[in-house]
């Protein structure tokens, strides 16, 4: 079965002031299968958010080629169609942005949903906003229905986000850290209802998180991509990455997770790492990007390019090169 989106070769160059160029996402290969489930994680301006905008078909890739099922976007004569726009939709960190503060629930889904033809009138629209808050766990749906987002918790309106994204029926849902602005105590159970989606409706998730534990709890038996300056460092089912991480990174970014027992005092929150920063985009270092601060860095690691993605990951040390 074809994937429902394909990146190669995926690359996001910015032009900065004075001839500078930022380079966001650089030669990613990425698939996301029908019905799956891929995860991309890593720090603070990697480029996680770029690629989710190329994902999400907002933002064209300065080079590559992304194709969603057999379509391919930004090639020469390719127009957008309205249904190709619906099947990928999004949920934020701040779903409070992105909702209307004026309008209640019942207008903020009803109001898309009549717009594009779902349903006819105001009591059909009724009819389906409350199936749709049921499905979303947000009952009795009759109470939410009428609330403004600033009536809402956290966590209940990314429930609303996530009712926003499925209304359309689409095929890939891309949740760009979708919980981590909600208090631990509700942060799974807003994943397990993507899960649920996954699960039972068949949508497609692309998962955005720095959260290594909410990927392996969302993420589990599916690929994860672990992203570093903007390439894609480490591929491979996401228990297997995160008991096994082969990459220098994915080892440090792991080592400075709390254990879980506070009593075993270990310095916890510092990344074994040479520095704790991350280079400057616009002067990425030469061979091996993440030479500057890997702990095990060779000379080899700094000449040449960078290495290739050579069986789920990229570096020169790792066992047969
Ligand atoms: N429109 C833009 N113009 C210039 N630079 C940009 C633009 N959008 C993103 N960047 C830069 O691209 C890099 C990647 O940003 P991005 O938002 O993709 O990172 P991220 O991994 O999502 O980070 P975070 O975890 O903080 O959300 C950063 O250096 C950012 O400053
Ligand atoms: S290639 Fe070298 S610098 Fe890069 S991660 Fe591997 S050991 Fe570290
Ligand atoms: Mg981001």
């Amino acid at each position: 079965m074809n994937p429902v989106l394909s990146l190669r070769d995926v690359h996001v160059s910015f032009p900065l002031s004075g001839g500078r160029v930022l380079r966001a996402v650089q030669g990613v290969d990425l698939e996301i299968p029908e019905g799956g489930i891929v995860t991309l994680v890593g720090e603070s301006g990697c480029g996680k958010s770029t690629l989710g905008k190329v994902l999400l078909g907002v933002l064209p890739p300065t080079r590559g080629t992304v194709h969603f099922g057999e379509v391919q976007l930004w090639a020469r004569g390719f127009r957008w169609t309205r249904e190709l726009r619906l099947q990928v939709q999004v949920v934020h960190q701040d779903s409070y942005a992105s909702l209307n503060p004026v309008h209640r629930v019942q207008t903020i889904l009803g109001g898309p949903l009549r717009a594009h033809g779902l349903v006819r009138g105001a009591q059909e629209a009724g009819r389906a906003v409350r199936e749709l808050l049921e499905r979303v766990g947000l009952t009795p749906a009759d109470y939410f229905a009428a609330k403004h987002p600033f009536q809402l918790s956290g966590g209940q309106r990314q429930r609303v986000a996530l009712a926003r994204a499925l209304m359309l029926r689409p095929r890939l849902i891309l949740a760009d850290e979708p919980v981590s602005g909600v208090d631990a105590s509700v942060r799974l159970s807003i994943l397990e209802l993507m899960k649920e989606l996954n699960r039972e409706e068949g949508i497609a998730f692309a998962y955005i998180t720095h959260d290594l534990a909410t990927a392996r709890f969302f993420g589990a038996g599916h690929p994860m991509g672990v992203m570093y300056l903007g390439r894609l460092v480490e591929w491979g089912e996401v228990g297997t990455l995160l008991d096994n991480p082969r990459h220098p990174y994915l080892k440090a970014l792991l080592a400075a997770l709390p254990p879980p027992d506070p009593l075993q005092a270990r310095q916890v929150g510092l990344l074994p790492l040479k520095s704790l920063d991350l280079p400057d985009a616009t002067r990425p270092p030469s061979g091996c990007p993440f030479h500057p601060r890997c702990l095990l860095a060779e000379a080899r690691c700094e000449a040449g390019d960078p290495p290739a993605l050579l069986d789920g990951v990229a570096c020169h040390l790792v066992e047969g090169r």
